[in-house]
């Protein structure tokens, strides 16, 4: 069991800064994902996490210990890599067992314990075969158990799911959630799947160009993201964004966007956005499945325009609507019977919009079911 803590890290290669003075704290037992793009250091940081790159300033404390000058033998930490290198002349039993052989464990001792992983991991009845005659997700699940089987005080896992194909993802992703259910270890998940991330993760930091963006359960990353870039990296399709003005009038504000207006008496949304300036540009941003498509002109007040694309995809539809000079993306019901060119009404669920900073992408107000917005 070990609660890990990361302080100012910071690692530059050359030209790139890979990790820069990052600060993270993960709790014993969790399960935490790290999302972010390729490129954005997930892997370096595991990995000075884990004692093979050496940091150029910060600290890493294990379980209160600064593990700094520490080698990673002695940190007791297992990282499962994405490209698994099993041994291909060895048995599965072999394979698990190797790491126990190297710290001269007596050999009922790995008996043992080599079929208590394999049961955990539902592998037992492979244990004489060797990774050839295994499936890709039967071999993914040997490479777990060689590096779980020593027991470490944490797990560092780096896309250990991306070399399988889509349903041994959906299988497996099951089976890492119900392991670190079981042995209620730390799990550290780095990811670029966003659905790995918001099913798994006990909590997710959101990572880009070597630095956190935002920390949290995932729910809220979702319902409430620090920036424009965590915006886009949670949801499927992502969030829309529309550059629109924002302009007080007497006791209202408008949002003022070339295809319509959100208007709003909310004192508070007044005092946070606009109180000292008469107009201020913002970015809209609205998740596709805050948009409702209909196809009649509703009682409510909508915005008129028309079908650009649809794209069905079995179990939902994404309808591309034209908005002034933007395309928006629009989650709907799997058989949507409409076309493109067709004249359609659409409204906002206005209490889930949020408004970032045209120039920094910061986030500066999040909606809830309090604010009266509507389309005027
Ligand atoms: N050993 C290295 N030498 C030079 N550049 C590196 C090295 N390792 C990583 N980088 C660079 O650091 C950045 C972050 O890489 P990495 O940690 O692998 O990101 P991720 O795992 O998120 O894709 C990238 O720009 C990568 O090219
Ligand atoms: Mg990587």
């Amino acid at each position: 069991m070990a609660s890990i803590r990361v302080k100012n890290l910071t690692k530059t290669f050359k030209n790139t800064t890979a990790v820069n003075a990052l600060n993270l704290e993960i709790a014993d037992g969790e399960f935490f994902c790290i999302l972010g793009p390729p490129g954005a250091g997930k892997t370096t940081l595991l990995r000075l996490i884990v004692g093979l790159e050496k940091p150029d300033k910060g600290e890493i404390i294990i379980d209160d210990e600064n593990v700094n000058s520490i080698h990673p033998s002695k940190r007791d930490i297992s990282m499962i890599f994405q490209n698994l290198a099993l041994y291909p002349d060895k048995t599965v039993f072999d394979n698990i067992a190797f790491p126990l052989r190297q710290q001269k464990t007596p050999e009922d001792e790995i008996g043992t314990k080599v079929t208590e992983i394999a049961k955990q991991l539902k592998i037992d009845w492979l244990l004489e075969k060797i990774p050839s005659q295994l499936s890709g997700g039967e071999r993914q699940r040997v490479a777990i158990g060689r590096a779980i089987v020593r027991k470490p005080k944490a797990y560092l896992m780096d896309e250990p799911l991306s070399n399988l194909d889509a349903l041994l993802r959906l299988e497996m992703r099951m089976s890492l959630k119900e392991l670190q259910t079981d042995l209620k270890e730390t799990f550290v998940y780095v990811t670029h799947d966003q659905v790995e991330a918001l099913s798994m993760g006990d909590r997710i930091a959101v990572m880009n160009n070597g630095v956190i963006q935002q920390v949290d359960k995932p729910e809220t990353i979702y319902r409430m993201p620090t920036n424009m870039f965590v915006a886009t990296i949670l949801g499927n399709p992502p969030m829309n964004f529309l550059k629109c003005a924002l302009k007080a009038e007497n006791s209202k504000v408008n949002i003022i966007h070339k295809a319509f207006t959100i208007s709003t008496g909310d004192k508070s949304f007044k005092e946070k956005l606009i109180a000292d300036s008469k107009e201020k540009n913002i970015v809209l941003g609205l998740r596709p499945e805050d948009i409702r498509i209909n196809t009649e002109k509703p009682k409510e007040s909508s915005i008129r325009t028309e079908i650009y694309v649809t794209e069905p995809l079995g179990n939902e539809t994404i309808v591309d609507i034209k908005l002034g000079d933007n395309i928006i993306k629009v989650l709907t019901e799997p058989d949507f019977p409409g076309k493109p060119g067709q004249p359609i009404w659409i409204t906002f669920n206005c209490s889930k919009l949020h408004i970032f900073h045209d120039e920094t992408h910061e986030c500066v107000y999040h909606a809830t079911e309090k604010n009266k917005f509507e389309i005027v």
